[in-house]
């Protein structure tokens, strides 16, 4: 039996969870295993209430679960920071999800802005280290609103932190078996302090441990180069939190947008979190027009997680049928179907070859 939590969020969040935990429904029938839900309402309208954004306490009920599933975080109420800070940040810390997966696949059918590029040239994955870098909050600032104001922010990067990523992408890169070639995505000719410390552990570990995996070196720069030029030359990219961040971006548009993109904070050892990753999308709210592929996407990526890989793999396919022979465009109210008739279309295609 699953214990999962359910977070639905803010704006469309309860829109998209709704068609997820559908799906999740239909797919459990269909491959026989249990779960239970628990709905947490942590969002901007909860911390307009109270003023709470993820407790200690709710940490604590979080943390004995078995996967949790995020909508969406942002209010537009609600000064930019404090929930993503307050409830996102503060999970993927306080709950040491230390990897970011992100896949970046085109799906059969959807378009992308790749020029005579498709479905066979748009398949990777990036592993973004989740609770370093930049991210820490490490820095401070000092005469502040005068114009002799000092700004500092400093990435951390921790051998053990660097590893333990390094390691992630090295197993799913094996995992994946498919061109095997892990890159490392960095900046070593400017940022030599941190991204040393990642070439080195990459070369080590994978001269050591993974021998029959391919290491591949880019600067981020020109990673963002290549993955519109030549993104068929990616397998798996793994870096850190703040280029992870931006190149995911990047990645959600070559494969077709935020309606489709779903990302999961894992912790391998503990309880992993996951999230379509567009916002909330707070003009669409209500009207049943948002697209929920990326939520039941990131839904069948908690099922892989969790362990139950025939029913992710039938969420995929499902998704894949559904954009390759229903939807006219990925787009919130370009669909040609509602926010709901997309999720029961998902759970149709689970009974098709
Ligand atoms: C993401 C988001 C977050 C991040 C924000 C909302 C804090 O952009 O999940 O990529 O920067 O990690
Ligand atoms: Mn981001």
């Amino acid at each position: 039996m699953y214990k999962i939590a359910v977070m639905p969020g803010d704006g469309t969040g309860p829109e998209v969870v709704r068609e997820g935990l559908k799906v999740l429904e239909a797919v459990a029938g269909k491959c026989k295993f249990k779960y239970e839900t628990e709905e947490f309402d942590f969002g901007g309208e909860r911390y307009k209430r109270t003023g709470e954004t993820l407790p200690d306490s709710a940490i604590e009920e979080l943390r004995k679960k078995d996967a949790i599933f995020l909508g969406a975080i942002g209010h537009p109420d609600v000064q930019p920071g404090i929930l993503e800070k307050g409830i996102l940040l503060k999970a993927r810390f306080a709950l040491d999800q230390y990897i970011n997966l992100r896949p970046v696949k085109l799906y059969p059918g959807v378009e992308t802005p790749l020029k005579d590029k498709g479905p066979k040239d748009i398949d990777f994955v990036v592993v973004r280290e989740n609770t370093e870098g930049l991210y820490v909050g490490a820095g401070g600032t000092l005469k502040q609103g005068t114009p002799d104001e000092v700004a500092i922010q400093t990435s951390v990067n921790t051998r053990k932190g660097v590893e333990r990523c390094l390691r992630y992408a090295f197993e799913y890169t094996k995992k994946r078996n498919k061109a095997k070639t892990l890159t490392l995505c960095g900046k070593t000719n400017v940022l030599t302090f941190a991204f040393h410390l990642w070439e080195r552990a990459f070369h080590e570990i994978g001269k050591k441990d993974y021998p029959d995996i391919k290491r591949d070196y880019a600067h981020v720069d020109a990673t963002c180069m290549w993955m519109v030029k030549n993104p068929e030359w990616f397998d798996v990219i793994v870096t850190d939190n703040m280029f992870g961040d931006i190149i995911t971006d990047l990645g959600a548009m070559i494969q077709g947008g935020m309606g489709i993109a779903a990302g999961g904070n894992i912790n391998p050892e503990g309880v992993s979190m996951f999230e379509p990753i567009g916002g909330s999308a707070p003009k669409y709210t209500g009207k049943n027009v948002i697209n929920p592929l990326a939520a039941v996407s990131a839904m069948g990526m908690m099922l892989d997680t969790l362990g139950e890989t025939k029913a992710a793999l039938m969420v995929e396919k499902a998704v894949m049928t559904v954009t390759g022979t229903k939807l006219k465009s990925l787009s919130a109210g370009k669909m040609g179907y509602s926010t709901t008739e997309v999720g029961d279309l998902v759970c149709e295609m689970l009974d098709k070859k």
